[in-house]
């Protein structure tokens, strides 16, 4: 293991040895006395990645409702691993290590470690044992097997229960624990409590834990801060004191007042509101994959389908799917739900039938994409194969710079292993990880590149931000994610900047029909996701009309 961990901009940290446990544990421990007399409430948050940077800061930045003074002294707990150590001295000098669209982020953290003095990180574990209140937020991942089959993955929990047990062999009795860890149903109650509780007798501790589950609801973008503290929450408590700790805890760190709190009665019901909220989510985009096909195969074009539709107040939440659903939640959490029936509640019988269908029909709906893109060309007298093919948008959704398991991702590989020479452009992105650090990113072995061959060059991908420049030459132009420069793009432009007549691949109903009707007139091919009345354009064009 290398002795340094090094940020994704490329800063080196030494990861600290041994004998500066004791040192850090000292430094922690006067911080937490001055807190302590400052009548502070200590609050541990295990794991200060995507979620739990923020949720750390939200909480550092609490006031008492009475005194407006800060209540809260908060420790961002991270292991010391040469992934993950670089984010605790990035905090610690008030740096988000999370790179967030939110401007209100990068302030908040800045104001929480530098002048409230309310938030500092550690790799030291020990600090678990001035804990008031532990919020867990390590990852917890559903590792698939098969592109295509999610019944054939398993559910990665190593971390969350190693953090468990380290969490109960160190807090106080009293200590609340809230998992806010996306976990699998059950989790919570049969098997981080089963373990907390056998540390706890080993302590010779006679009291039950006190743990809590309340899933995170955060959207990545620019209402990240807002997402996590002004939006619902859902809590539950393992048993009556847990369940009351923990809406404490919520209503006075949230904004609770006009975001009220469900309680729920257990913890796998506020575990399985999560999964199925997500899983809702999930197969209604995945519904829409068919009758995407549908539409381009008889004339229709189903974004303004979609768009007829979601005038009915109640339909007013339809989204058109794009290519694949991503992010870290949507791809996965189903799964969680699947794999639990039978490895936690120890079911035999296979009752998910619409769940699983939607989450393999969403991993696999961008594979169209490399096959339109190959069809376009094919049109136009072209080849894939060597072809110069730039991808407009690596992020999952608009308007953010988030990568996580995008669909834009799945293209990129399939026409590489077809021989496209690829290009990225992305206006929100400097590094595609998914890409650049492939043989350990997002994990070891849990690149996407397993799933297709001739993936070795991905690595030399570079996210480009000058657009004429990465046209130039181009064939292929892929329109992935709408992300507002995309949307006013000219097509007399775009054919200027290719330097001749291109293919143009829109995902995402990026085109409305005057451009789509332009690309061909200046002898460009087009198809689209779900677009069938392309194919009428193109015949009056061709007809003169
Ligand atoms: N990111 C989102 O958009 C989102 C939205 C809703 C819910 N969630 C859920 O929130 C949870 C956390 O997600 P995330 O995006 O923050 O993940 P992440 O991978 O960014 O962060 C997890 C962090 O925990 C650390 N960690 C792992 N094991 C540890 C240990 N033993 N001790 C201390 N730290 C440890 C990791 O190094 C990492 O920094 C997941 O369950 C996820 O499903 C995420």
């Amino acid at each position: 293991m290398s002795d340094y961990s090094v940020s994704p901009t490329g800063q080196k940290y030494a990861i600290p040895t041994e004998d500066e446990y004791a040192a850090e544990l000292e430094r922690i421990e006067s911080l937490v006395a001055v807190a302590r007399c400052e009548g502070k409430e200590i609050v541990v948050v295990m794991g200060v990645g995507f979620v739990g940077a923020v949720m750390a800061t939200i909480v550092a930045d609490t006031v008492d409702k009475q005194s407006g003074r800060p209540s809260k002294f908060v420790i961002g707990c991270q292991r010391p691993s040469s992934r993950s150590y670089w984010k605790i001295p990035m905090l610690n000098q008030g740096i988000s290590p999370v790179k967030a669209e939110d401007p209100e982020v990068e302030p908040m953290i800045r104001r929480c470690v530098l002048e409230k003095k309310t938030l500092v990180a550690t790799y030291n574990s020990d600090c678990l044992k001035f804990a008031d209140c532990v919020v867990v937020d390590v990852q917890c991942d559903y590792l698939k097997k098969d592109l295509g089959n999610m019944r054939t993955g398993k559910v990665e929990m190593g971390a969350l229960e190693a953090t468990i047990k380290t969490i109960a062999e160190k807090v106080p009795p009293d200590c609340l624990t809230l998992i806010e860890t996306t976990v699998a149903p059950g989790t919570t109650e049969f098997v981080a409590w089963p373990i907390m509780k056998k540390a706890f007798a080993k302590r010779g501790i006679d009291s039950q834990p006190l743990l809590a589950h309340s899933f995170e609801r955060v959207m990545p973008g620019r209402h990240y801060v807002s997402s996590i503290r002004d939006f619902w929450r859902v809590c539950s408590g393992c048993n009556a004191d847990a369940r009351q700790r923990v809406e404490k805890f919520l209503h006075e760190v949230l904004n609770t007042e006009e975001f009220p709190l469900t309680v729920m009665d257990r913890p796998i019901e506020s575990e399985t509101t999560k999964i199925v909220e997500n899983s809702f989510r999930a197969t209604t985009l995945a519904f829409l994959d068919e009758w995407s096909l549908f539409a381009e195969r008889n004339g229709v074009d189903l974004i303004k389908v979609v768009n007829a539709i979601k005038v009915r107040p109640t339909h007013s939440n339809m989204i058109f799917p794009g290519p694949g659903i991503g992010g870290y939640c949507l791809p996965k959490d189903g799964g969680l739900g699947y794999w639990a029936y039978k490895h936690i509640l120890g079911f035999e019988d296979d009752i998910f039938k619409i769940t699983t269908t939607a989450i393999d029909v969403n991993d696999t709906r961008s594979l169209h994409v490399a096959t339109l893109t190959r069809d376009a060309l094919r049109n136009m007298g072209r080849q894939i194969a060597g072809a110069v093919v730039l991808l407009c948008g690596a992020s999952y959704r608009q308007d953010v710079g988030d990568t996580r398991y995008s669909g834009s991702e799945v293209v990129v590989r399939k026409l590489t292993e077809m021989g496209a020479e690829m290009r990225v452009h992305d206006p929100y992105l400097e590094h595609w990880y998914e890409l650049e650090k492939q043989d350990d990113y997002p994990a070891p072995g849990h690149s996407l590149s397993r799933f297709f061959r001739n993936q070795d060059g991905l690595v030399n991908i570079r996210v480009r931000d000058n657009l004429p420049a990465s046209l130039a030459g181009a064939e292929a132009l892929i329109l992935a994610v709408p992300h507002t420069p995309y949307l006013a793009l000219e097509p007399q432009k775009i054919v200027d900047w290719a330097g001749k007549p291109l293919a143009v691949i829109d995902c995402f109903g990026i085109l409305d029909d005057d451009r789509i009707r332009r690309y061909f007139e200046l002898g460009c091919e087009v198809k689209a996701l779900g677009r069938g009345h392309i194919q009428r354009i193109k015949e009056e064009v061709r007809k003169g009309k």
